[in-house]
């Protein structure tokens, strides 16, 4: 009996103590078993007898003493899990003895401190990515100076060059100090200069050091997502949508664009997307027309405009990328919707293309022999082979980590998640008749490519142009949210 109650006390104290911690916390990380298991597949790719080298992304200054909301450099995250800046990861080809440990990894990073961690929030430190990130080999970051590494021993040393936003913060051991010592440690700066001697140890460094190679290793991974990837994927793009629906829904002629993209915005907070993935752009009437248009501040966006909103939601570091383009007073006009509908027929005739094995520039090339066509038939150009400057841009790119994730863009192949955004933009005074004018309409959406045919994952905002019109007659919540007038 005693023994029974002693059980049910822990399976209480197991299930409560899982319990809290579900509460406070999205659960829903990729786990660190797929980030070393993306270690083990960059390390099979590797050359033998070499060593890759990864550095966290800089801390970015906004202003003064306010720096830019941190974001992880993408390969180290997709390698790491690690989130934090100050650190950076050594992968080797082949297990390395130092001492009497045996390994082929190892990552510095920063250290726990009390007083830091009070004013900008908890950090991992060694404990933590040995526990939560599993790794064996972990050092704090100042203990790079002093670590016992040869890299004369390597044939290869990969790694990409440094960026040139790095700031020296005066911190030991940040970021700007990690790159100059490991500069030290290869004799970096030896092949940096230049150096016109074709002394010996010139020419053995310059062949070992190779910036070039671990991006186009990275990017024929990135480019092909894993099931755990395409679940944060899905939901990016999943949210994206529904706030493009939801902006339907509350569209009125009287919002500003600041406005609308602050609705997309909140939707994808209330589903705990942390981020946008890229600056949203919410362009209305002629501002449609400029293609990553930021301002995102005309205060009356008028009665009888496009309002053009290209947005993504980053989840857990995946990004969407969906744009909509919707009439401000719910109808399209006679111009806006021939425009409209032609970059739709031009967007399903592309995405028909993205099957696996066909080349990646197809849809791109479909999209705009159509438009081209069209824009002739409707006299906005005099042939379909005339220049003009209406459809500036690709259609396709893939998304991930980064909204343009690195591609080899040769041919699909399963499980790329790529963008189909064809567009047409005819600014006030283009060489046409000026009733086309300010007209700006791009349609974007994310598609999986499979065995079978490509699966458009944007589907929950309404695409077709009835269907917009449809969407934009249903109430919103919205419609009751009122606030005080200010001066
Ligand atoms: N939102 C940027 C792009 O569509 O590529
Ligand atoms: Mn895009
Ligand atoms: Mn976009």
């Amino acid at each position: 009996m005693k023994y029974f109650n002693f059980k049910i006390l822990l399976f209480f104290l197991f299930f409560s103590a899982a319990y809290a911690q579900n509460n406070e916390t999205p659960q829903d990380f990729l786990k660190k078993e797929f980030h070393s298991e993306r270690r083990e597949q960059l390390r099979a790719k590797l050359p033998k007898n070499s060593v890759a080298v990864f550095f966290a992304n800089p801390i970015r200054n906004r202003a003064n003493d306010v720096e830019y909301v941190y974001h992880q450099d993408p390969n180290f995250y997709y390698l790491t899990g690690y989130k934090e800046p100050n650190a950076m990861i050594f992968i080797f080809k082949e297990n390395q003895t130092i001492g009497n440990r045996t390994f082929n990894e190892v990552i510095f990073v920063q250290e726990r401190n009390e007083r830091a961690e009070m004013w900008t929030g908890k950090r991992l430190g060694v404990a933590g990515v040995q526990d939560q990130l599993g790794f064996k080999v972990a050092y704090n970051r100042g203990e790079f100076k002093s670590y016992e590494i040869d890299f004369s021993k390597f044939d290869k040393i990969l790694f990409e060059n440094f960026k040139n936003d790095v700031r020296d913060t005066r911190e030991s051991a940040d970021l700007f100090d990690l790159i100059q010592v490991f500069k030290e440690k290869v004799s970096f700066d030896l092949i940096n200069l230049n150096n016109p001697t074709n002394d010996k140890m010139y020419n053995e460094t310059k062949k070992r050091i190779d910036t070039e190679t671990l991006q186009k290793l990275m990017t024929s991974l990135r480019e092909i997502k894993t099931k755990e990837e395409l679940v944060l994927l899905k939901k990016a793009i999943n949210i994206s949508a529904i706030g493009q629906l939801e902006m339907m829904k509350a569209m009125n002629p009287k919002m500003s664009e600041t406005e609308a993209q602050g609705v997309h915005e909140f939707v994808y907070k209330k589903y705990g997307a942390e981020y946008e993935g890229y600056p949203s752009i919410v362009g209305a009437g002629n501002n449609g027309c400029i293609l990553h248009y930021v301002e995102n501040n005309k205060v009356n966006i008028g009665d009888n405009n496009l309002i053009l909103m290209d947005l993504g939601a980053e989840y857990h570091g995946y990004t969407a990328d969906v744009t909509r383009t919707i009439p401000t007073n719910g109808k399209f006009t006679v111009e806006q919707k021939l425009i409209y509908d032609l970059v739709y027929e031009a967007q399903e005739a592309g995405i028909a293309a993205y099957k696996i094995g066909a080349n990646m520039r197809e849809p791109n090339n479909i999209a705009r022999k159509i438009i081209n066509k069209g824009l002739a038939e409707l006299g906005i150009i005099a042939t379909e082979n005339s220049k003009h400057n209406y459809f500036p841009h690709g259609t396709s790119h893939h998304i991930g980590l980064d909204v343009h994730d690195p591609g080899n863009y040769e041919k699909f192949e399963e499980n790329m998640v790529v963008t189909m955004e064809p567009g047409i933009y005819i600014p006030i005074g283009s060489t046409c008749d000026e009733k086309w004018w300010g007209i700006g309409v791009r349609i974007e959406d994310d598609i999986l490519i499979t065995k079978n045919g490509p699966v458009i994952l944007s589907t929950m905002a309404p695409r077709k142009s009835e269907e917009i019109e449809k969407a934009m007659e249903l109430p919103s919540a919205l419609n009751d949210f009122k606030l005080p007038k200010l001066d």
